[in-house]
């Protein structure tokens, strides 16, 4: 029979191994819930080492069918050297998300962070664009039939609007570096979707306005681009109903794809926080949007802006909160018209 002696030596010795099972919902996952309607329910921001958390790796896999890597695909981390590639850390993602069954997506081919010195070097256009062509096919052809969709440019305009970053790419080769991006993308994997992704275009009109005229000239040249990644961090302050479900109207008509991306809310007001979550999920799924991913999904590896702000669905230890419940319920609750 268990003593307590024993008992409580298992319980240090699964707390030290992380070998805790996590909280149970008390319903069914969000994955259930995405897959009797083909939606793709996700989670980016994933760092490799939270894999080690035996509670992290089993509440991802149960609730989510897809998954994307928080900075290890960004440029710096991934080249930091011409010709040398630390694979080891997107390898044993793609491995994780392979044997549960998870689609993968790339984030942070191009940016305006995270750039390596030996691109920063480089200061001729056509140099640029040899750097970008070999990081792309090194990387893409790497992950081809893993990684079936890519962030390929992140953040080009100004976080408040009023243009396009003045980024290492922009000052080098000009604002074609985004069709440049594009055009080298598709040729490195013609079967992987391509997404430019973009934040604040929900809150911001004149933003929004920037992105879709960047991106419906894209299209207009014939730019082989397949859709729109809305970050989606929201502060403080609902998305104005019926927003999102104009972008995703605008763009169809373009036919481009929309997906969320990395949605997570960012205030201390947990009501605000619960309703905005239940909102977000329940417009983008009757706007027709299927591919919906959070910046993560517990407040143990939140990355806010908001002191003390506890950003995502699930707390410190697994257990999950109110913005859980809030989105199974949209994702549920909702029923598809189209099908
Ligand atoms: O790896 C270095 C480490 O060597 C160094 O000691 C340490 C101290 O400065 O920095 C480490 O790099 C940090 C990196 O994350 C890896 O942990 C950078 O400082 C830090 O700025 C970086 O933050 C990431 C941020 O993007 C900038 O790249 C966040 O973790 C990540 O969650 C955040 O994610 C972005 C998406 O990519 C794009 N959309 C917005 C989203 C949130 O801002």
């Amino acid at each position: 029979m268990k003593t307590i002696a024993s008992l409580s030596v298992a319980l240090l010795v699964a707390t030290a191994t992380c070998e805790l099972a996590a909280p149970s919902t008390g319903t069914s996952s969000l994955r259930e819930e995405a897959q009797k309607k083909d939606i793709l329910i996700g989670s980016g921001a994933i760092n490799p080492d939270y894999l080690n958390d035996t509670r992290f790796a089993a509440v991802l896999a149960e609730q989510f069918n897809s998954l994307s890597p928080e900075n290890e695909m960004k440029w710096v981390f991934l080249n930091p050297a011409e010709g040398q590639y630390n694979w080891q850390t997107i390898d044993r993602l793609v491995d994780f998300a392979e044997h549960h069954d998870m689609v993968v997506k790339g984030h942070g081919l191009i940016s305006s962070c995270c750039n390596p010195d030996y691109l920063l070097k480089i200061t001729d256009a056509e140099a640029s664009r040899t750097a970008m062509k070999a990081h792309f096919e090194a990387v893409m052809h790497r992950y081809h039939g893993k990684v079936d969709r890519w962030d390929v440019v992140t953040e080009v305009l100004e976080t408040m609007g009023g243009g396009l970053q003045h980024n290492y790419f922009y000052n080098v080769t000009g604002p074609d570096y985004i069709e440049d991006a594009f055009r080298i993308a598709r040729a490195a994997d013609p079967s992987a979707k391509l997404f430019i992704n973009e934040n604040q275009v929900e809150a911001i009109p004149s933003k929004r306005q920037e992105l879709y005229d960047l991106v419906s000239g894209l299209v207009a040249k014939g730019v082989p681009i397949d859709g729109v990644a809305l970050q989606m961090h929201i502060t403080e302050v609902a998305v104005v109903p019926g927003v999102i479900t104009e972008m995703v109207d605008s763009y169809e008509a373009l036919g481009l794809e929309v997906a969320i991306a990395e949605l997570d809310v960012h205030t201390l007001n947990n009501t605000l926080e619960t309703e905005i979550y239940g909102a977000v999920i329940a417009e983008a799924l009757s706007a027709g949007i299927t591919d919906i991913s959070f910046w993560g999904f517990t407040d143990k590896h939140a990355y806010t802006w908001v002191p003390g702000a506890k950003p995502l669905m699930f707390d410190e230890n697994y257990k999950a909160k109110t913005e859980f419940y809030a989105t199974h319920k949209a994702l549920s609750g909702f029923i598809d018209t189209c099908q």
